[in-house]
């Protein structure tokens, strides 16, 4: 029998990771990439090619491809290069890309509802079918969507965001119960209180990072590092009877 540690080698594996300019989803492809899997990064940001390069070198090859996910006709244009870019095969599918509006309920826009919904779940299913068709095809593959702890309770004036991330949940089920049986793991990490652009306007209202530290069991907030181990285990055969779950990574805050 092979060693485990073997069987969390992604060397020669081939992955696409949205919104992986910066943040959570560059922590991941990077540890992705350090464990030997090609990456191509696919992000809105002019920046996603310096990230890619950035990385490049590290363990297997890294791209970067521009590319809109409020946008379908964008979305295929980006899968479509970005498989070119792997050899039309595609191994892993990690979908980080995501934003955040923080707004009232009672004053959401419906233009903020609508962005909200269509980048941080629709995009979501749409990478998911179109990477299961090629996935389906070669009877193997991971998907890893990244939720929130807002999949599992409302939040706080996030209410777009929180519907968004609950239906990721839902999707990474769905998702799951059609395609484990073909060679596909789809599974959701819900991160918790992490450091990143996106909670930035969250970290910058004065004593909340004191407030919301005191109730994070593990005494501090995540960070990218923190994605990393959980990302390489979904992404390689260590996982392999591992399928439709939304695992926390969080401190131990969800228990509380
Ligand atoms: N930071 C947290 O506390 C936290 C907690 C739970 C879940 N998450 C989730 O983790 C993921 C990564 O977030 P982060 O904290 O690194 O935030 P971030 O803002 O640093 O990164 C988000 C990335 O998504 C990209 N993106 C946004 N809109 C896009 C679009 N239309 N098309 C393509 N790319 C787009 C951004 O350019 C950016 O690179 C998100 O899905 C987020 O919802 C974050």
């Amino acid at each position: 029998m092979a060693n485990i540690l073997d069987k969390f080698d992604l060397t020669g594996k081939k992955a696409m990771v949205t919104g992986g300019a910066r943040g959570l989803s560059l922590g991941i492809a990077r540890a992705l990439n350090e464990a030997g899997a090609t990456v191509v990064l696919m992000d809105v940001l002019d920046e996603v090619g310096e990230s890619a390069k950035a990385l490049a070198g590290k363990g297997g090859q890294c791209f970067g491809v521009k590319c809109d996910m409020n946008i379908v006709d964008d979305i295929d244009k980006g899968f479509d290069e970005a498989l070119e870019m792997l050899g039309g095969r595609l191994d892993i599918l990690v979908n980080g890309a995501g934003i955040q509006f923080r707004c009232p309920s009672a004053d959401f826009p419906a233009d903020m509802w609508y962005k909200v919904v269509n980048i941080d779940m629709n995009a979501v299913f749409f990478m998911c079918q179109r990477a299961g068709r090629v996935m389906l095809k070669q009877k193997y593959g991971k998907i890893i969507n990244i939720a929130s702890m807002n999949a599992f309770f409302g939040g706080t004036i996030v209410p777009a965001y929180a519907a968004s991330k609950g239906g990721v949940a839902m999707i990474t089920k769905a998702l799951s119960n059609e395609w484990a049986g073909e060679g596909i793991n789809v599974n959701a990490i819900a991160p918790g209180y992490m450091i990143s652009d996106m909670s930035k306007t969250m970290r910058d209202v004065p004593g909340q990072v004191d407030e919301l530290t005191k109730r994070i069991p593990a005494g501090r907030w995540g960070d990218d590092e923190d994605m990393q181990g959980l990302a390489v285990y979904l992404a390689s055969d260590a996982s392999a009877y591992v399928s439709g779950t939304v695992i926390p990574v969080d401190g131990g805050f969800m228990c509380r």
